[in-house]
């Protein structure tokens, strides 16, 4: 059955935005995440059957000047609406209640609810209630016809509502894990208020797409295939349809790892299609050439990455590009309206006359490998470990890319994989070897070295949003350490035990 999305989230630019629509899709709801006037557009315009509305967070104040609002046509529209924080405070604020930055019901992280009257949006949830919030401005006037249903512990207002209106807010995150009420209070608005059956599979995506696409004919198309899960998932899907009306392409930048070009080959023969490999080591190092900033780096590695996939758009005539751009990337990458963290290969790129075609965009990448699963991958793709598309190149820190350095590097990431299956080490979300080119001193035989580093970095993760950081056994430490400063040219070894946040998987 195709899948139609019944609930609209609006997105304000919080970071949070897309944990709300997968919070549903893990319920089994399908929504659509949309700007605050493309939601003024669709509700006017009735465009899909809208049974919910969820107005996210943001990191404005409603009261500043440039604050993003939604016009009160949505407010009206009779549709249920839940507002969560900032949503909340727009509500609030729009029915002629009052919002300010209150000193005394200021909350970030782990704080508590006090429920104060039966109501559906908190039917069944404990009468105190921890969950995690993160606000300077609070609603600290109700707007008519709006009642307090729960309270914080300075007796601030936590949820109000009008259920005469069927509308609701909460001053606090449901879709973060850290509430535990979490999937009890988004059950009860979609289920109890809007009243939405759960029919949606995340595995309805790939029939759904494949409808789209089988419509237009004149669709063709290039994927950048990098092997890894999500562009050979996005492959799957399109395959079949598209059949030789989509080009396969990996770029070969000369950032690989060692034997990582066979398993891509491997990975686009289980996808179905014929891999176009193009050998452009020589374009990118020219390209990195005396860089060692990140940001600049990963900037001439797009651009070049962005043409040599234009030629290739070009000369296959196609129509459209397609990419395994998940949700996690567009976040980190500041697409969503947060901050640039840092610039994904795969995000902003421009591509003039050529349409993109990103059908995992709303994914994590969990939901991917649940997908990939399902569509019958081999267990090397579903479980295969991300490698950014910079790949060994953001790997080097603190000099200039060489050829040398990245042999060097590739010689110490492969014995660090070598030793850790030696170990039988559990599998790890990411595994990252890189090379820190900070010279120090030390001493080999009787001679003195004075040479580069080796870091060693696993997290452990479902989301790469947040990352825990894998501290490895004595032993496996010792005899990496020791495997790796066999090399001449390496002179110590780092361990690196910094969650995300406040690091950063990747070094860059
Ligand atoms: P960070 O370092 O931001 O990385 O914690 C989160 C995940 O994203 C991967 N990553 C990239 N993947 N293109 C990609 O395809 C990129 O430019 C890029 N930068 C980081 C990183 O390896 C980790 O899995």
């Amino acid at each position: 059955m195709e899948s139609v999305p019944q609930i609209l989230i609006v997105d304000f630019g919080s970071q949070y935005t897309e944990l709300i629509a997968r919070k549903l899709r893990e319920m089994g709801y399908q929504s659509s995440i949309r700007t605050p006037s493309q939601a003024v557009s669709i509700v006017a315009r009735n465009r899909f059957p809208m049974k919910g509305i969820i107005l996210a967070g943001g990191s404005k104040s409603v009261y500043q000047k440039n604050a993003l609002r939604l016009s009160r046509s949505v407010f009206e529209s009779g549709i249920p609406i839940l507002g969560i924080c900032y949503g909340m405070q727009l509500m609030a604020k729009d029915f002629g209640g009052t919002v300010k930055r209150d000193h005394k019901n200021v909350e970030y992280g782990p704080a508590e609810i006090k429920v104060a009257s039966t109501n559906l949006l908190l039917y069944g949830i404990k009468h105190r209630q921890k969950v995690w919030a993160s606000h300077g401005d609070s609603v600290i006037k109700l707007p008519k016809g709006f009642q307090k249903l729960a309270t914080n512990k300075n007796g601030g207002i936590a949820v109000m509502g009008s259920p005469k209106r069927n509308l609701w807010g909460v001053q606090f995150h449901p879709e973060v894990v850290e509430t535990p009420c979490s999937e009890r209070i988004f059950r009860n608005f979609v289920d109890r208020i809007c009243g939405i059956t759960s029919d949606w599979k995340p595995i309805s995506v790939v029939s759904d797409i494949r409808k789209e696409i089988a419509d237009d004919p004149s669709i063709r198309a290039v994927v950048g295939f990098s092997g890894g899960v999500d562009s050979t998932v996005a492959t799957v899907i399109l395959a079949p349809v598209l059949g030789n009306r989509l080009l396969a392409v990996c770029i070969d930048a000369g950032n690989l790892r060692f034997r990582e070009l066979k398993e891509i080959r491997r990975h686009a023969m289980a996808a179905g299609v014929s891999l176009r490999v193009i050998d452009a080591e020589a374009r990118f190092l020219l390209a990195l050439r005396g860089i060692t900033d990140a940001e600049k780096k990963r900037t001439a590695f797009k651009h070049v990455y962005n043409q040599i996939l234009m030629e290739m758009l070009r000369k296959f005539k196609a129509t459209h590009i397609v990419q395994g751009t998940l949700a996690t990337d567009l976040i980190e990458s500041g697409a969503t309206g947060g901050v640039n963290i840092k610039s994904h290969h795969n995000v902003g790129l421009k591509f003039g006359r050529f349409l993109p075609l990103q059908p995992l965009a709303s994914f994590f990448k969990y939901e991917v490998r649940a997908l990939a699963k399902e569509l019958g991958l081999p267990n090397s793709v579903t479980n295969r470990t991300p490698f950014p598309g910079p790949g060994l190149f953001i790997r080097i820190i603190g000099k200039p890319v060489t050829r040398e350095r990245l042999e060097l590097l590739r010689f110490a990431d492969t014995e660090v994989r070598y030793t850790l299956e030696e170990f039988r080490v559990p599998p790890v979300s990411q595994l990252v070897v890189a090379l820190n080119c900070i010279d120090t001193v030390g001493v080999k035989g009787d001679d003195r070295v004075y040479g580069p580093s080796v870091m060693v970095r696993a997290v452990q993760t479902a989301d790469f949003m947040t990352a825990k950081a894998i501290q490895f056994p004595s032993e496996v430490r010792s005899a990496i350490t020791t495997s790796l400063t066999s090399h001449p040219g390496i002179v110590r070894v780092f361990f690196d035990e910094t969650p995300k946040p406040p690091a950063t998987t990747e070094f860059e």
